[in-house]
């Protein structure tokens, strides 16, 4: 068993009956969704589930367990996801995929939000390892790189596969991935960005984790 799979199936425990659960988006999240249709057809776990990505929502849908949408609910129980880089401080970054959006309301939503990875994901700071994901309306996108220029930026329209377009999130956004000065500090980068003009979201998930499980070397630990 491999490091993200352990993890996903240490959050699993903190699965109860009758909880509304919010499903992550990537390997380390799917290894959770494998594990709660284990425990629901082996175990009689009863558990209703509520999808950050129409990806989460097939797999979810594939092993059989009930799901709602998000448009019907107003508060769940558990969230649990992965992150591309996690900090000492519970601050992740997320969203190398589409889903940004969802993710974070389901975040936000949970009376307990866990992340999951293995020890690749821990960072002195966000954005050592990666650029800052920051969907922004179509039409905007220029006077919005504009002002997070103005911030220290720096960074360009994500292209789609093919590079013969911009990459398209689930809910219609376009992507800038940009850098900034390692100095200026998530909290801080957080504010100012989620004060920008055009932003729609981004990958930075301030104060929203309760929890950081990771695995390393067959080991999980809680933070
Ligand atoms: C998707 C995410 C993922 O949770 C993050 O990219 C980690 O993925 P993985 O578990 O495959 O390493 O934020 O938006």
């Amino acid at each position: 068993m491999n490091d993200k799979q352990l993890v996903a199936l240490h959050a699993a425990k903190y699965v109860k009956d009758g909880m509304l659960v919010g499903l992550g988006t990537g390997s380390t999240a799917n290894y959770f969704i494998e594990e709660l249709a284990r425990l629901t057809r082996e175990q009689g776990l009863r558990c209703v589930t509520i999808a950050s990505s129409t990806i989460s929502a097939q797999k979810a849908q594939s092993l059989q367990l009930p799901i709602v949408a998000l448009e019907h609910v107003s508060s769940i129980d558990l969230y649990v996801d992965g992150a591309d880089e996690i900090t000492s401080d519970k601050t992740l970054l997320k969203g190398r995929g589409s889903d940004l959006v969802k993710e974070k309301l389901l975040a936000k939503a949970a009376s307990q939000f866990i992340a999951v990875a293995d020890a690749s994901k821990l960072v002195s700071h966000i954005g050592q390892n990666f650029t800052i994901p920051i969907e922004v309306i179509p039409f905007a996108w220029q006077l919005t790189k504009k002002s997070l220029e103005t911030l220290g930026g720096v960074g360009d329209l994500r292209p789609n596969p093919a590079k013969d377009g911009f990459w398209i999130t689930s809910h219609g956004s376009y992507v800038l991935d940009m850098r900034f000065d390692k100095n200026l500090d998530a909290s801080a980068l957080n504010t100012l960005i989620n004060n920008t003009p055009g932003v729609v979201e981004h990958g930075i998930f301030h104060q929203l984790t309760d929890l950081v499980l990771i695995a390393q070397d067959g080991v999980v630990s809680e933070h």
